[in-house]
């Protein structure tokens, strides 16, 4: 049976069951802003299950995108994933245990025609919070099941959700597969470990489907409380059925990646089963192919957090697969891509629509990536040479790593090839000194901003009016660590000095009364007060002070220029190259990257450190 095939008769079976077909969401979540990205088919309907919208029917079926991050580092052996599909039916407040459990039954013996004694079950065990789940149980008993087949399981492997922090969640019961007894590595019936969903339970055993009854909806303090109207979410993962019902192995030997594998073959020769190196390679190539392509059709471009990091990452996964060992370019990377959308296009429209943006925004991605590997590459080398031999330390390898974004994968890599051992322990140990650099940056600022934290204080920023008002000293603080005092936190009455924020740098200026005089170098905003940070330039200043606040006009001239001309070349650059230009951050003509020294390229060159 095809992979389309699959997907057809799943859809048909539960709507001819009384559910509402529904359309994937996208993988971008807009109703739920704890998660990153689509993880299940429930996701979508999580109003639904917890009463807070009415659903128009109460049950519904789909087949879901879901991307899944938490093993992205996995993906390269033959089982983890990134991209895949969920078939779902779920109902909200309607049919619960039973009809779940025997439409799950027939679905699989009868329209998949899966022998029913390869099928085996688990349920929730039970806990201190809810009991064992005999009800499930029986269900599956009566079915047919027996019941040494069903295996009971802690919390941490049968109870699901909620996707976030909050939300709908229950025991949950798992369909697997049972690949052979050639496979097992131990007896079930003796050893639970040795069964489904044990520590070793593979390979035998592989999880196809995976019933969730939701029961409980949880809170922020991690309590449950019975949901109104208990409901069913269930997950089939897609390209485990679709091998499970082709009878191969592996999802990879399935239907799904066969377009990509053949893509990679006329373009680099290389095919499966040559070496556990290439396997590798293709695997990752084939997982993140579909992965870039159902993100970028779902309007995810590459960037340095979150989602958009995400594809960052897979996207430069790739290209050093492709690249530094298949000799693939950017636009095969984006050719692999695009074997998604012909192949799977018809399915997911959203695909056919975004080709091009595919096309651009791989491409980019993949060639910047070409290019600091490259570039990385020779400043590894210039380094080797360098080097007396036999051993690379650990802080260059960290620049290559944290300066030229260089994967030290790479770079061990070449090592080992050139029998030369990197420092691994200087190389953990710049991370460590980075990490803490970072920490400390921000802890200042909190620091900085909890001195204030407990005042009741409140500032009127004045500054797109006035330049210089006469005021009061509402709170005065001691930087700390300030050698003698000299550095000030202030907060004023009334503040003429724009706080860093919108993408504009903070105003500089001065604040003087009677008895001193600051000079202001930064200001931070905090709610209902900015914080002004200033040099002590002369006598006192005191919370009470009558003072006069003005700000550095010229300088607040060039910035906004600086910050007008940005908006302009935003617009611009949208009017040219499309609306996925995106304005992150602009600075101030002090601090425009022209005028800052530049990376230290030379540390790593031949003129030595
Ligand atoms: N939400 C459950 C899962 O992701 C079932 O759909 O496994």
């Amino acid at each position: 049976m095809q992979s389309h095939e699959v997907r057809k008769r799943f859809l048909d079976f539960f709507v001819e069951r009384g559910h509402k077909l529904y359309p994937s969401s996208s993988l971008v979540p807009h109703n739920d802003p704890t998660v990153l990205l689509t993880t299940a088919g429930m996701q979508q309907f999580i109003t639904y299950f917890t009463g807070q919208e009415r659903p128009p029917t109460p049950r519904g079926t789909s087949v879901q995108k879901c991307f899944r991050t938490v093993d992205l580092e996995e993906v390269g052996d033959s089982t983890h994933l990134t991209f895949f599909e969920m078939l779902g039916n779920f109902s909200f407040g309607d049919y619960f245990k039973k009809e779940a459990i025997e439409w799950a039954w027939e679905f699989l013996t009868e329209e998949l025609k899966l022998p029913p004694e390869r099928l085996w079950i688990t349920i929730f065990e039970g806990n201190e919070d809810a009991p064992e789940d005999l009800e499930a149980k029986e269900h599956w008993m009566r079915c047919g099941v027996p019941e040494e087949r069903i295996f009971g399981l802690p919390r941490s492997e049968n109870w699901w959700g909620p996707p976030g922090d909050t939300g709908p969640c229950g025991p949950c019961s798992e369909v697997y597969y049972d690949y052979g007894e050639d496979l097992s590595r131990g007896d079930p019936q003796a050893d639970p470990k040795y069964g489904p969903g044990g520590d070793e339970g593979d390979p035998r055993f592989n999880e196809i489907w995976n019933l969730v009854f939701n029961q409980y909806e949880q809170h922020k303090d991690g309590t449950l409380t019975p949901l109104a109207r208990p409901g069913i979410d269930t997950g089939m993962g897609f390209e485990r059925t679709v091998a499970v019902v082709q009878n191969v192995r592996s999802v990879y030997e399935s239907d799904l990646y066969a377009p990509i594998f053949e893509r990679i073959r006329q373009t680099s020769g290389a095919t499966m089963g040559s070496s556990e190196e290439s396997d590798r390679t293709l695997y990752i190539l084939a997982d993140h192919a579909r992965a870039m392509a159902f993100l970028i059709a779902d309007g995810v471009r590459p960037g340095n957090q979150r989602r958009e990091y995400v594809l960052r990452r897979i996207i430069r996964r790739a290209t050093l697969q492709a690249y530094g060992r298949l000799g693939i370019g950017a636009e095969g990377v984006a050719d692999l891509a695009e074997v998604v959308v012909d192949h799977m296009g018809d399915v997911y429209e959203e695909l056919k629509e975004a080709r091009e943006d595919i096309r651009h925004v791989v491409v980019a991605e993949a060639a910047r990536f070409i290019e600091i590997y490259d570039s990385g590459m020779g400043l590894l080398e210039a380094e080797i040479q360098r080097l007396p031999g036999g051993h690379f330390p650990g802080d260059v390898a960290f620049m290559l790593h944290d300066t030229y974004g260089f994967p030290v994968e790479v770079t061990e890599e070449v090592l080992a090839e050139r029998g030369i051992s990197l420092d691994e322990a200087g190389f953990e140990e710049a991370m460590r000194l980075q990490r803490e650099r970072a920490r400390g940056a921000l802890q200042g600022h909190e620091r900085l901003v909890a001195a204030f934290r407990d005042r009741e204080i409140k500032s009127r920023f004045v500054g797109y009016e006035r330049e210089q008002v006469e005021t009061t000293v509402l709170a005065v603080e001691e930087a700390p660590g300030s050698e003698a005092g000299e550095e000030l936190h202030v907060v004023l009455a009334e503040n003429p000095f724009y706080a860093t924020g919108g993408g504009q740098v903070a105003d500089e200026g001065w604040i003087s009364s009677e008895h001193g005089q600051l000079e202001v170098f930064d200001v931070v905003p905090a709610g209902d007060y900015q914080i002004i940070r200033a040099r002590r330039q002369r006598g006192d200043i005191e919370a009470g002070d009558a003072v006069t606040a003005s700000i550095n006009r010229v300088r607040r001239q060039q910035i906004e220029a600086n910050h007008t001309a940005t908006h302009i070349l935003h617009w611009a650059l949208r009017a040219v190259l499309g609306k996925d230009v995106v304005q992150a951050c602009s600075r101030s003509p002090r601090t425009s990257p022209f005028a800052t020294t530049r990376p230290p390229w030379r540390r790593l060159g031949t003129s030595g450190r």
